[in-house]
């Protein structure tokens, strides 16, 4: 029997992994930062799929509570079999903002937290020669629209070059780049969403289905649906300026208020 450890599996892309590896069969670590919050999504997960579900509180934005999660990642005593680096969350402040401390935060809970959970599980997995790594990416990585572009670029760069790494370990590597997915992510980043067409939406459900399909494939990049699928060959091939003035149009309708 397997085991995944998600982060952020309390709410959108998260719960929907944590819900679709239960139904599957697989046991559950679910880690993030509020304990009413996640001993719920245990209790519900436990009775509707009954598998054991533990969960870790911890704030990946701290790196002390991160190491505490990659400890738990390196066990070999209840060894992790999956990983989904899920945790994170909308950054809609100015690249030239005098305070700079939600950007720290946001490369801490996004980059840092993902790099040091995805060595603990490579390094754990390969030994073991099996496992899956998911990093949850964005579309947004392949346009330009502020530091959650350039972060969410790291995130699938840097699981690409995971990939090539642990290319003959029997690791599974993949980045999965969703588009605009109904979650908790807007509200709580205060982005506007009333400009974005009803077309561009992905069920949360539906996205990580199509991904653990590719996760079967070997994929390394997993672009669900075949829209965004088009949209991001579009983005990857016209000129960057282009691309910029797009991105610009794109952040200037995701305005809130
Ligand atoms: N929704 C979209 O349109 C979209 C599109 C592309 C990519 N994504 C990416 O998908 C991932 C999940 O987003 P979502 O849309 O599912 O958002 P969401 O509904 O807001 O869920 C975010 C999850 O992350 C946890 N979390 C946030 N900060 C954390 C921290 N510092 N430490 C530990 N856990 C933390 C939250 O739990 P607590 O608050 O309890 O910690 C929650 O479980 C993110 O990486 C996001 O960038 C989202």
């Amino acid at each position: 029997m397997a085991t995944a450890l998600i982060t952020g599996g309390t709410s959108g892309i998260g719960a929907a992994f944590a819900r679709a590896l239960a139904a599957r069969g697989d046991d559950l670590v679910l880690v993030a930062r509020k304990p009413d919050r996640l001993a719920q999504t245990a209790a519900e997960i436990q009775e509707r799929y009954a598998v054991a579900v533990e969960v870790v509180i911890a704030d990946l934005g701290d790196r002390a509570d991160t190491i505490r999660v990659a400890e738990r990642l390196t066990s070999t005593e209840r060894p992790i079999d999956v990983l989904v680096n899920n945790a994170g969350f909308g950054v809609h402040t100015k690249i030239t903002a005098a305070d700079t401390t939600p950007h720290e935060h946001a490369m801490d809970v996004m980059c840092r937290a993902v790099l040091i959970l995805s060595a603990a599980a490579g390094r754990t997995m390969s030994e073991r020669g099996a496992g899956t790594i998911i990093n949850v990416s964005s579309t947004a990585g392949f346009v330009t629209m502020g530091n959650y572009s350039a972060i969410k670029a790291w995130v699938t760069s840097f699981t690409e070059g995971l990939a090539v790494e642990l290319a003959s370990s029997g690791v599974t590597v993949t980045a999965l780049c969703p588009g605009w997915v109904r979650t908790e992510f807007h509200e709580r980043a205060n982005i506007g969403v009333s400009k974005i067409p009803d077309a561009l939406w992905l069920d949360a459900d539906e996205l990580v289905a199509a991904c653990l399909d590719d996760v079967a494939r070997r994929k390394v990049i997993s672009i669900p649906s075949a829209r965004y699928k088009l949209l991001m060959f579009v983005a990857r091939h016209v000129p960057r300026a282009t691309l910029r003035a797009a991105s610009a149009k794109l952040s200037s309708g995701r305005r809130s208020g």
